[in-house]
């Protein structure tokens, strides 16, 4: 019960913020009160407001007239467009490459007063989808459109080709699992129009939908088959191994049959728009619902059109859903006979079908990358009339102030973007970053604030940039400078008052640090110089350390180059502080600027931080003796008056654990990606351990502290709890210190810290990495379990589908999951001695990303079918699919000289 209600205030919570609910599903009524909700008593699913799918619009309730008791809610209100030629919804938060099943739904009741529905057009994306044409007030239809997903974004777009203003009643997402409805691929989508998906049988209009059929298909029923008899079954009616299309046993479990030895009728698609080049994609579902005695025989014949689509005689499997599918060119009507056999006691059976259109999807959209990029634009900066859609096609609705390319091969990019006085608001938005084609971008006239980001300057196409009339400060990036320079960059940046750095100047003194200079500093003020002594013991003792260290991997060198900033200093580079980018246990952390264009991330100690001089000090020390590829550098300090600061290397990705529960658009994670994260975390802990003398142990390894490069890379970060493991000693003994989840429970118990306790963490990381759960998982309001408990479950039932990430898509290799998982509970032994060396950990890993990227090879190799076909299957099932294929195929060919 309680997670009952648990699981609905999620469902809630997370739907009326335009995301999927914890299904996957998607469910809007359009033109209903801004951010309401409510239950649908057919589906008992929430429908949200239609207020943050869509940007334009009108609400209105339908007229008076047309309310009828027996009409749904999402019939009584829908939004109409009198503006504009394309209006858009979108549909976020998907992942790229999966199967969904979106559906739009129009009841007009002339809500306009104008008693005539208009026609206009349906798209989703760039794609024509249907035209909607109603054939009076009172009627109302839906469309479902089953595609796969070119972005984790979808757009359903209303056309007006001036027959009235479009307007919609309801629009649902639904996602499909990738191994059904095989002939959705990238290229190709089923569209159902007129309701054409039948459970036969019943003649009362009953409607199958959720929860019944878990993809909440809409079944309807059919009353056009003379003299049928309805049979039904009590009995559940099982899909078999090999199942491709999932119809729920209550859509089979009634049929129809009939009192002579065949049943025929004809089916026609009653849709202007098909004609001899459409193609129709059937689905006959048969499953024999009643016992035959052995004398008896249930035997036909499969006849769509005059044509036998059975090979053999056929018979209906006992309570196990076999189907005859086939692809047909449109044509006005289609004669379909079900014919018993000679050898047939019984008549033939039916049990439910499905007819969709098949419809192209071709490729011609903005490249992927501009489009998320300029729709995260439009979130940065609010409402931009007439964005919307796909920036750049088609050419006439090209998005205002847009330029793009259209290239006779491959996608459409970004060349300009003219937004002067467009009203913009606030700081340069990141996402200009990924525009790589841009050429010509003018901000002038707006009230931008904040400094110049420094990527600014590596837009290499880049070739005019205008700046002018804002409020930005700071200095201006030394590459775009450089750029203006040399000639390669028209650059304006007049007229923004608080800006520096030509003519006036913006540099702040700073010394860098050495160890001459740093014994013959003397601290004037009394209060810092405890501190200072302290610092630069530590800095002997490391320097000490250094020299006799063999491994060459830390010098004097990496001493000299870490530079003190003064306070002043700091806040010029950081714009006063006025960016920040995350929190520590230490303080805020905010982005700043250096003068040669480099973007760094400076920790600042807040005045009331817990983690006081001795964190500060700890870290300071470990950053300066470290180097490594995957550890996070430090680039310099500042200890000015009681002013504590590190400032880093910048991280643009952020951290790993935003990355795993993102709910942002920011793709997520493949499997290669998230190994490959395993492996860079897993080599710089490595080099902690084994190329530090004296041995490091992290003590907080966790998602929030491995940090992620524009590329992905990861480097580990926050040595605030970072101890020295001196050779002598085995162990230390401390108070536990660290992130719950993470902590090693031996640790906890004994206090005794060794490097196996980052190693415990290592492992929680790695299952989140598998999961993308968090190390605790709520499973009620009241109770909760821990991420390695919840693996060991799953995992003791065999099922390792069931635990990994759904946000992968399923595009992984087994086994390479399969090996990851025993390695992160290997990691997370209680027993410190059990558990691996991350020396080993990284050699398991390096496995694990070879077994994945083999698969890649296979997949190209084979092309994109290649994934359905390894797979043996098992008897009957597979006889059914082989059986098909090769009717599909004849069928298609003999239907072809058939209709010339
Ligand atoms: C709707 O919800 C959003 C997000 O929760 C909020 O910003 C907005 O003000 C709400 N609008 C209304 C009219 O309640
Ligand atoms: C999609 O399926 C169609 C028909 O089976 C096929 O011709 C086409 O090549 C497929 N496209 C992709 C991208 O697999
Ligand atoms: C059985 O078939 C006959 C015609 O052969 C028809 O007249 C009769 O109505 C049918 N009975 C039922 C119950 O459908
Ligand atoms: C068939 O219909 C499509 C649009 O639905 C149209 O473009 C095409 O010209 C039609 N072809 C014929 C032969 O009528
Ligand atoms: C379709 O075909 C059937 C039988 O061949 C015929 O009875 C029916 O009138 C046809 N319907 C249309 C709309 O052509
Ligand atoms: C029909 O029954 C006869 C006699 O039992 C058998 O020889 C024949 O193979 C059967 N035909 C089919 C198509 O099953
Ligand atoms: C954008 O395209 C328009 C129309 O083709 C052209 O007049 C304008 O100069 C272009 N702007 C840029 C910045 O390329
Ligand atoms: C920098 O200053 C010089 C001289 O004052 C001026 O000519 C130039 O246009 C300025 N550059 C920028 C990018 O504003």
């Amino acid at each position: 019960m309680n997670l009952c209600v648990t699981a609905l205030l999620f469902y809630m919570f997370q739907l009326i913020h335009g995301q999927p609910d914890y299904l996957g599903f998607i469910s809007i009524d359009c033109g209903i009160e801004v951010n309401s909700t409510y239950q649908d008593s057919v589906s008992n699913m929430i429908y949200v407001s239609d207020y943050s799918f869509v940007t334009t619009g009108e609400n209105h309730g339908i007229s008076s007239d047309y309310v009828k008791p027996s009409l749904v809610k999402r019939y009584l209100n829908l939004r109409f467009f009198p503006h504009g030629a394309r209006n858009c919804y979108t549909l976020r938060s998907l992942v790229m490459g999966n199967k969904y099943l979106v559906r739009a739904a129009f009841y007009y009741g002339n809500y306009d007063g104008l008693g005539k529905p208009p026609v206009f057009d349906l798209y989703l994306g760039t794609n024509y989808w249907h035209e909607v044409s109603l054939s009076d007030a009172g009627a109302f239809n839906w469309m479902d459109i089953i595609v796969v997903a070119p972005d984790d974004y979808l757009q359903v777009c209303l056309v007006n080709k001036g027959m009235g203003n479009p307007f919609i009643s309801g629009l649902d997402l639904r996602p499909m699992k990738n191994t059904l409805y095989p002939e959705v691929n990238a290229t190709q989508s089923l569209v159902l129009v007129n309701s054409n998906r039948f459970h036969m049988g019943p003649t009362d209009g009953s409607v199958i939908r959720y929860p019944s059929d878990s993809h909440d298909r809409i079944w309807t029923t059919y009353n056009a088959i003379p003299n049928c008899i309805q049979i039904s079954a009590t009995s559940v009616i099982q899909n078999n191994l090999r199942d491709v299309y999932d119809v729920p046993s209550s859509v089979m479990q009634n049929a129809v049959t009939a009192n002579s030895s065949r049943i025929d009728f004809s089916w026609n698609p009653s849709d202007p728009s098909v004609n001899i080049s459409s193609k129709y994609f059937f689905i006959f579902y048969f499953a024999e619902l009643q016992t035959v005695g052995s004398n008896a025989v249930r035997q036909f014949d499969i006849i769509i059109n005059s044509k036998t689509w059975n090979k053999q005689p056929y018979t209906p499997t006992f309570q196990v859903t076999d189907y005859f599918s086939g692809i047909l060119h449109g044509m006005e009507n289609y004669s379909v006979s079900l014919v018993a056999t000679k050898n047939a006691t019984l008549p033939p059976i039916l049990n439910a079908m499905e007819m969709y259109l098949v419809k192209p999807i071709t490729a011609v959209a903005t490249d992927p990358g501009d489009a998320r990029a300029m729709m995260a634009i439009q979130d940065d900066f609010g409402v931009i009339k007439n964005w919307m859609g796909d920036p750049c096609i088609p050419k006439a609705s090209i998005w205002r102030g847009l330029n793009c390319s259209y290239p006779p091969v491959g996608a459409s990019k970004i060349t300009a973007l003219n937004l002067s006085s467009f009203g913009l608001v606030g700081a340069i938005s990141t996402n200009f970053r990924d525009l790589q084609a841009l050429q010509y971008l003018d901000l002038s006239h707006n009230n931008l604030s904040g400094p110049i980001p420094n990527f600014l300057g590596q837009l290499s196409s880049l070739m005019f940039l205008d700046l002018s009339s804002n409020d930005l400060s700071g200095p201006i990036p030394y590459s775009l400078l450089q750029r203006s320079q040399n000639g390669s960059l028209s650059l304006r940046v007049g007229d923004n008052v608080n800006l520096c750095g030509n003519g006036t100047a913006c540099r702040s003194d700073r010394k860098k640090i050495n160890g001459t200079l740093l014994t013959a500093i003397v601290v004037p003020i009394a209060a810092a110089i405890a501190l200072f002594v302290i610092l630069f013991l530590l800095c002997q003792v490391l320097k000490g350390k250094a020299k006799r260290n063999a491994t060459g991997h830390e010098d004097e060198s990496a001493l000299l180059e870490n530079r003190e900033f003064s306070y002043k200093e700091l806040k010029h580079i950081t714009n006063n502080f006025s960016q920040q980018i995350g929190k520590g246990g230490f303080g805020p952390v905010f982005l700043g600027y250096l003068e040669n264009g480099k973007s760094v991330a400076v920790k600042v100690r807040s005045e009331s931080s817990s983690q006081g001089g001795k964190e500060f000090l700890a870290e300071a020390q470990h950053l300066t003796r470290i180097h490594h590829k995957n550890l996070v550098s430090l680039v310099g300090y500042c200890k000015d008056r009681n002013h504590l600061a590190l400032v880093y290397e910048y991280m643009p990705e952020g951290n790993l654990q935003d990355h795993l529960r993102a709910t942002s658009t920011s793709k997520p994670l493949s499997w290669e990606q998230r190994l490959q994260i395993a492996l860079d975390a897993a080599q710089g802990l490595e080099y902690l351990h084994i190329a530090c003398k004296p041995a490091l142990i992290h003590r907080d390894v966790k998602s929030r502290n491995i940090l992620l490069t524009t590329d992905l890379g990861a480097k580990i970060a926050d040595f605030g709890l970072t101890k020295a493991f001196s050779e002598s000693e085995t162990h230390i003994t401390t108070e536990p210190a660290g992130t719950m989840g993470y902590l090693d429970p031996e640790y906890f118990r004994s206090y005794h810290i060794s490097e196996k306790s980052d190693l415990y963490s290592f492992g929680v990381v790695l299952l989140e990495l598998i999961t993308g759960h968090a190390p605790v998982i709520p499973i009620s309001d009241s109770m909760s379990i821990h991420i390695g408990e919840w693996v060991h479950q799953s995992l003791d039932h065999g099922n390792i589908e069931s635990i990994v990430d759904a946000k992968m898509g399923g595009d992984y290799d087994i086994n390479s999951v399969w090996k990851a998982a025993d390695l992160a509970l290997h990691c997370k032994r209680d027993a410190s001695r059990e558990r691996p060396t991350m020396a080993e950990v990284v050699a398991q890993l390096k496995e694990c990303l070879e077994l994945e990227n083999r698969r890649d090879g296979r997949r190209r190799s084979l092309g994109s079918n290649g994934d359905d076909s390894t797979c043996p299957g098992e008897g009957s099932a597979l006889e059914i699919e082989e059986e098909e294929k090769q009717q599909e195929g004849e069928i298609q060919a003999a239907a072809g000289p058939a209709m010339r």
